[in-house]
């Protein structure tokens, strides 16, 4: 699912988006909490559309899916 969707950008080709790996990046983000986290990707933050355009993800995609990138 990462490579499919979220790698659109978040493999460093959007400035703003953290990218998969950079844990400099992520631990700011992670600092706010897994729950907040799903919560901003299901509803959408900033320039990130709303559920990271993956329509069938679930919330237990997205835990895995930002455990995945921020590693
Ligand atoms: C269309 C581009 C795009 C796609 C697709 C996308 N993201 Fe993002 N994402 C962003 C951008 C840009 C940001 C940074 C927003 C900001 O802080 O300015 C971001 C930020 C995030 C954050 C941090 C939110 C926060 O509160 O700091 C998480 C988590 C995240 N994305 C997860 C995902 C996941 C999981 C997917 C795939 C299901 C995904 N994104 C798909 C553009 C995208």
């Amino acid at each position: 699912m990462y490579n499919r969707v979220c790698a659109a950008c978040h493999a460093g080709q959007l400035p703003t988006a953290p990218e998969r790996g950079d844990q400099a990046a992520w631990a700011p983000r992670l600092a706010q909490g897994m729950d907040t986290l799903v919560q901003h990707v299901t509803q959408g933050f900033k320039a990130m559309p709303p559920r990271g355009l993956c329509m069938e993800c679930r919330a237990e995609d997205y835990q895995a899916i930002i455990i995945l990138m921020s590693e």
